[in-house]
């Protein structure tokens, strides 16, 4: 089958802080945003690219993916939550609401298309009775964590210290990345429950996992960052060289 994706491209990349939002700075003469639908374009499971732009964006028209008859632009919400949820109302106008849609931040042009078709494996794999509403990419984290105390020590010079309170078992920890892969209807009422309670939703599995459901860890690569600070440019250049085309 074909799956629709959301594409949350509508922030302004403060962390960043290039001249424009981080989506559109170029790697190798194309905008990561063009970088990211791409590989969502290549690849011949999937349908509908909804892409959740800033109220103020003036650039995602002048991009030639923007004529694309597979791509949408729709406009998105304050936090990233918001614009998840913008997408999956409009998705739902015109595809049926029970079948699976994935999220994929703009921020991640390092992503394969092999690890999007072994998501999607695993997702349309789930047995009715296995309890289990959906997937994401996640990649195991290999650093020892460090939990801070929540007061700070004062040292010399009146600066301020945080110190370790303890560490944490490494063992169970992943990071999240994306896509991740929901039936559009379930991720809806899991989001609108969450907003409507006042939790912070960083990601669409945690929405799930508020709901009680469980979630699958599909095991990807660290190559897919996601573009956060100056540096990471950096980074994704490499990979986008090195690994995809
Ligand atoms: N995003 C979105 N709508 C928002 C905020 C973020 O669609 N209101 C998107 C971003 O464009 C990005 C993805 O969600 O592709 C991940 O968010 P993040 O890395 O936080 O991007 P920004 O919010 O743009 O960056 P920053 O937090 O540094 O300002
Ligand atoms: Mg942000």
């Amino acid at each position: 089958s074909i799956f629709p994706v959301i594409i949350p491209a509508a922030g302004i990349g403060s962390r960043v802080a290039a001249a424009t939002a981080k989506q559109y700075v170029s790697i190798g003469g194309k905008t990561i945003l063009e970088h990211t639908v791409q590989i969502f374009l290549s690849h011949n499971q999937i349908g509908k690219i909804i892409v959740m732009l800033h109220p103020e964006d003036y650039t995602f028209t002048t991009l030639s993916i923007a004529n694309h008859p597979q791509v949408m632009a729709v406009i998105g919400g304050c936090e990233r939550v918001d614009s998840v949820l913008q997408g999956l109302r409009c998705i739902v106008n015109f595809q049926d609401p029970t079948q699976f849609v994935l999220v994929h931040d703009a921020a991640r042009p390092c992503v394969n298309a092999q690890d999007i078709t072994r998501l999607i494996e695993r997702c349309t794999a789930i047995a009715p009775s296995d309890n289990v509403c959906g997937a994401i990419l996640a990649c195991p984290v290999t650093d020892t964590i460090k939990k801070a105390a929540s007061t700070k020590i004062s040292s010399g010079h009146s600066q301020h210290f945080s110190i370790i309170d303890n560490t944490i078992e490494r063992s169970l920890l992943w990071h999240a990345q994306t896509p991740q892969m929901f039936r559009m209807n379930e991720l809806i009422h899991a989001i609108e429950t969450g907003l409507a309670k006042g939790t912070k939703l960083s990601d669409e599995a945690s929405a799930m996992e508020n709901c009680g459901k469980s979630v699958l860890l599909v095991e990807g690569p660290s190559s897919n960052i996601k573009i956060t600070k100056p540096s990471d440019i950096a980074l994704a250049t490499f990979y986008l060289s090195a690994i995809n085309k």
